[in-house]
């Protein structure tokens, strides 16, 4: 049997972090990237979500994958390296194993630690394929380590990360993508526009998740930078911006709050928002142009019957 190997690729160190968010809570119009959503308990609210049902997206991407999955590995041909971006649990990628015939498996997350148990795993099921689980933020620059190995690969990018970018972004993004994976194939999870009254329940549920996930982003904060949100302050605020084409989340001030950390303070009048993330939702047209704008070659597209996400491969 294998062994995963797990490599830390340099994390921003805590100075550039506490100056992007102080940055960020000190903006006119107060803005942080959504990547600070994701701490030990916030990654688990994310999980949670996706079980909601409300949260369409995960589920629906799991059915079209299960409908298609001979269809779509033709598309992408036999992947010899399998790369995962924002692996997660790698329970996504672990589906598509047998039907590409992947022999490496190349897992992606921020920290390489929270991909120890789930390679564990998955190594034991599957003692004869090479794992590797890399720490690494490709929010701001996608540079895959030498360590992955030679090409050609397939790059696989599901449950519509894709949609934290804005247009301009996610073409800078899919360039890179595009270079990593020359000579191989990219599939990637897209969702898609459609009705305010689908999409807002699911960044906005019954049960409160998603206003958890949003709000423990304060108690984040507090961890990283010393601040004092009181959590009992904030609301969670989700709507589709039809114009953007994107959910937004915002975490707004029900009262006057002044929020001290050390070095800083920044006042709140009540009513008053910091934007914590963007969701964009696509047309299938426009992502098709996008990723043949980004280089890629001849996209495919499978969608689920009420066309509410689509996953899309593509030649490289
Ligand atoms: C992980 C970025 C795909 O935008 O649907 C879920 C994050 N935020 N509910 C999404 C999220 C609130 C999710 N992505």
């Amino acid at each position: 049997m294998n062994t995963p190997r797990l490599i830390q690729i340099a994390r921003a160190d805590a100075d550039a972090t506490r100056a992007d968010l102080v940055a960020g809570l000190g903006a006119p119009h107060a803005a942080l990237s959504p990547k600070y959503l994701y701490d030990a308990l916030g990654s688990r609210l994310f999980a949670a979500i996706t079980a909601l049902p409300e949260y369409y997206p995960t589920r629906t991407e799991a059915a079209i994958f299960r409908a298609h999955l001979d269809e779509i590995a033709t598309a992408v041909g036999p992947t010899g390296t399998l790369v995962d971006l924002g692996a997660g649990n790698c329970e996504k990628a672990a589906r598509l194993f047998d039907a590409l015939a992947v022999r490496r498996y190349v897992a992606i997350d921020i920290s390489a630690s929270y991909l120890k148990e789930s390679l564990d795993r998955l190594q034991y099921e599957h003692p004869d394929m090479e794992m590797l689980g890399v720490g690494l933020d490709f929010s701001q620059h996608l540079a895959l380590p030498a360590e992955i190995g030679p090409g050609p690969r397939t790059l696989f990018y599901p449950g519509s990360s894709i949609g934290n970018f804005t247009p301009d972004e996610a073409l800078a993004f899919l360039r890179q993508v595009h270079t990593a994976c020359a000579g191989g194939a990219l599939l990637i999870g897209v969702d898609l526009v459609k009705s305010a009254s689908v999409l807002e329940p699911a960044y906005d549920d019954a049960l409160g998740v998603t206003a958890a996930f949003n709000r423990n982003l304060l108690l984040h904060l507090n961890q990283l930078i010393g601040s004092d949100f009181a959590i009992a302050d904030w609301r969670h605020v989700a709507f589709f911006n039809t114009g953007e084409s994107r959910i937004e989340m915002h975490l707004e001030a029900l009262r006057d709050a002044t929020v001290r950390w050390p070095g800083g303070e920044r006042r709140f009048a009540a009513g008053e928002r910091i934007h914590t993330e963007n969701s964009y939702k696509w047309r299938t047209d426009d992502f098709a142009a996008l990723l043949s704008e980004a280089g890629f070659r001849a996209p495919r597209l499978w969608r689920d019957a009420q066309a509410w996400f689509a996953v899309f491969a593509a030649e490289a």
